[in-house]
């Protein structure tokens, strides 16, 4: 279901694992997620990732494991499957992500290709690779696991101007909310992350004029509340566009829910 999975907030992770980590709301999720347990941090950006571990580590005898690892090819997203089976997680935050601002004929073949892998094959394939580990490893403790899909408020309607990003944002919105039906009786929760506009080098990347998007929110903002609501809610909208589009997640929720029942009626026969 959408909205409810159980009653209190999800107790603390010990070994995360969050893609995207070297800026902005992986960056985030990765310093948050530190605070309480081990993380390993993904991305392609190698000086950018062991700069992070060692302010992660510093301090303590830890160290912090990084795995450099592009995502939008099938050897990075193996690179990142084993790095993070031999970590050994109990949360998956795919949170890598990219966008353009171009009419799709103004946009090359490949950005709107490699849009798509990073998007929707790299989540997709992690989280069929891995949460059979996680959860695996939340029975073996008593614990939860949990996974967190970072989708976008894109994802509800569509963005002309950003046509493949918010396709590919629809795409992981609603794998992510049937995967979390799907796996209602398991240890583990399972949240699409909606973040409306929020500070971080996603604006620049894309090309928005001044790099920014107007109105943004802070990542730790939009962090704080994902952990916080992880367990309580299946779709999570952050930001001033929570106000417009919560009210079309419930409306998911209710037929995500019922189409469900039907799907396990359907399956017995
Ligand atoms: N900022 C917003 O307003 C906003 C709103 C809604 C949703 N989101 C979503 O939030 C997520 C995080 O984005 P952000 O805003 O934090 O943007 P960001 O600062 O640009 O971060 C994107 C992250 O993805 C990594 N990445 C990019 N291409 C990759 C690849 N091929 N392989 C592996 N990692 C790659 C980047 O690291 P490297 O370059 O080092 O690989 C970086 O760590 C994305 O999924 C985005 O769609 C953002």
């Amino acid at each position: 279901m959408i909205r409810t999975q159980r009653k209190r907030g999800h107790p603390p992770h010990h070994r995360a694992v969050v893609t995207g980590a070297s800026s902005g709301i992986g960056a985030a999720f990765a310093r948050h997620l530190a605070r309480s347990g081990d993380v390993l941090l993904v991305a392609r950006s190698r000086d950018r990732l062991t700069g992070l571990a060692e302010e992660l580590g510093a301090g303590s005898d830890r160290a912090v494991p990084i795995c450099v690892a592009d995502l939008t090819t099938e050897t990075g997203t193996e690179d990142a499957i084993r790095a993070a089976r031999d970590f050994g997680a109990d949360l998956l935050v795919n949170n890598a992500g990219m966008g353009s601002l171009a009419p799709v004929l103004d946009t090359d073949p490949e950005t709107l290709v490699a849009t798509t892998r990073l998007n929707v094959e790299a989540p997709m394939v992690l989280s069929r690779a891995l949460v059979p580990d996680l959860v695996a490893r939340a029975r073996a403790t008593g614990g939860r696991a949990g996974l967190i899909n970072v989708a976008s408020s894109a994802a509800f309607a569509p963005v002309p101007g950003m046509a493949t990003y918010a396709a590919t944002k629809a795409f992981l919105l609603s794998f992510t909310e049937a995967l979390a039906v799907e796996l209602r009786r398991e240890p583990i929760d399972v949240m699409a992350l909606c973040p409306g506009a929020t500070r971080s080098e996603f604006g620049a990347r894309a090309g928005f004029a001044g790099g920014q998007l107007p109105g943004a929110t802070d990542p730790e903002t939009v962090v704080d509340e994902a952990l916080s609501a992880l367990g309580r809610r299946t779709t999570l909208l952050t930001g001033p566009e929570r106000i417009a589009l919560d009210p079309v997640a419930l409306g998911r929720s209710g037929v995500g829910g019922a189409i469900g029942i039907v799907s396990r009626l359907l399956s017995r026969r």
